[in-house]
């Protein structure tokens, strides 16, 4: 503790000393920009400074950058696999075999039959064109959650699953799966997705190779636009965005002429709820059923209110005393719309707005009818 405090006593001080050498050197100078950052400048060239040290004496040395791969070494490091079969090699592998491989280096992260969990991503939710389509209604049912973006409902395609798996997975041991051993994993991956190849599904027994795998057809495989495949791809990338109508919500109406008024119409989809709206219940119930009366009229003891807030006065002869007919006759003659709005708002009279009380107003009307019935 005392240590800490002598540091920062310490380093005050330093502060100090610098702010008063800062001050001291500069007298009469403006400050530069140099200054006022309170950075470090080196010399460059020409009196001039920069940020950087320039190194001048680096000619002298002789830096080693290594050499050019050979076409084998660059080979054996290029392993992209694309969606036309480029870079996809021969090779095979059953769903059962996918599994046992799962089992043994996946499953722990992925979890069982790929359902993710404890912070690794999820390989299968469940059937691929079904999870698809919580990518277009956002929920299937209104209490599901929203949009499920895995392998099986969200990749374009399978190419990228071959090679995620052969180049970057297990995790901890990435390129050290066999060809066979990737095709399996797939084969797994696509039975877990409950996917089919060519109308036919991706069962235990399946064997996944080459040929077969070219003929996945991934739910989503349409669903990303603009087609960046193949020789024409860049082509396709330039046509897209040099049309603003393809990446807004809005687009110019035809004709191109320059317009004022509604020249916009929305091209974009709302996504929302749009099936089993029918049953949704709100949590709060509309109906209203709230008391017919105000609150405590129907339990109201008006003998013990009068006691406690009118008696004061009304007994004690400073107020007509219930009772007192002759006097409640000419009160009552008001009618008793009068009598009852005299004693909620009080009158000039002597009679303060509900005696004074916090009583609701019904419950000062359950009064006066109190007071009236002994007066008649
Ligand atoms: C040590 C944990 C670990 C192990 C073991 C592991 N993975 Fe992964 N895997 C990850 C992590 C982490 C990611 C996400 C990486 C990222 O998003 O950058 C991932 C991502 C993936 C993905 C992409 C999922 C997606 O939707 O983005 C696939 C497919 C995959 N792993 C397959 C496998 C296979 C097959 C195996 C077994 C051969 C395996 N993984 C073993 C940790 C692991
Ligand atoms: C501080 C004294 C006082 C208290 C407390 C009081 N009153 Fe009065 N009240 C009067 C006086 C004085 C009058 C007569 C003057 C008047 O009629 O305005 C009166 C008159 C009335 C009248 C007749 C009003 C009219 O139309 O002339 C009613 C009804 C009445 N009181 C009801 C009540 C009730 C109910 C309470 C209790 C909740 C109450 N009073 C408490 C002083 C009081």
């Amino acid at each position: 503790m005392i240590k800490i405090t002598n540091k920062l006593f310490l380093s005050a001080a330093a502060a100090a000393i610098v702010v008063a050498g800062f001050i001291g050197c500069n007298e009469g100078v403006a400050p530069t920009k140099q200054e006022i950052d309170g950075g470090i400048s080196y010399p460059v060239a020409n009196g001039k400074t920069g940020p950087y040290y320039v190194n001048t004496q680096v000619e002298n040395y002789s830096i080693n950058n290594g050499r050019t791969p050979t076409k084998d070494e660059y080979n054996a490091w290029n392993t992209d696999v694309m969606s036309d079969g480029t870079g996809l090699p021969e090779g095979q592998g059953s769903v059962s075999e996918g599994e046992e491989v799962y089992e043994e280096k996946c499953v722990m992260c992925h979890g069982d039959f790929g359902s993710g969990g404890g912070g690794y991503p999820a390989l299968s939710k469940g059937n691929a064109e079904e999870m698809h389509k919580t990518l277009t209604y956002q929920r299937l049912t209104p209490d599901a959650d929203g949009p499920k973006r895995f392998f099986g409902s969200f990749w374009a395609t399978p190419s990228t699953l071959w090679w995620y798996i052969k180049d970057g997975m297990p995790h901890p041991a990435t390129g050290t799966l066999t060809d066979d051993e990737v095709y399996a994993l797939v084969a797994y991956t696509l039975n877990i997705n409950e996917m089919q190849i060519d109308g036919e599904d991706v069962d235990d027994e399946y064997v996944l190779d080459r040929e077969k795998f070219l003929k996945i057809k991934m739910p989503a495989k349409d669903d990303y636009v603009p087609n960046i495949d193949g020789p024409n791809g860049v082509e396709n990338v330039r046509k897209y965005y040099s049309n603003p109508a393809n990446f807004g919500a809005i687009r110019l109406k035809k004709g191109e002429e320059p317009c004022m008024k509604d020249c916009q119409e929305p091209t974009a989809k709302v996504a929302g709820i749009t099936v089993g709206i029918s049953e949704f219940y709100p949590p709060l119930s509309a109906a209203r059923d709230l008391p017919q009366e105000e609150e405590g009229s129907a339990s109201f003891d008006a003998k013990a209110a009068y006691a406690e807030s009118c008696a004061m006065c009304h007994d004690t002869g400073a107020a007509p005393a219930p009772g007192d007919k002759a006097a409640w006759e000419g009160i009552l003659a008001q009618g008793m719309d009068t009598v009852y709005n005299n004693a909620i708002h009080g009158t000039d009279a002597g009679m303060p707005a509900k005696g004074g009380s916090s009583l609701s107003d019904k419950q000062v009307k359950l009064i006066v009818d109190y007071i009236v019935n002994q007066s008649k």
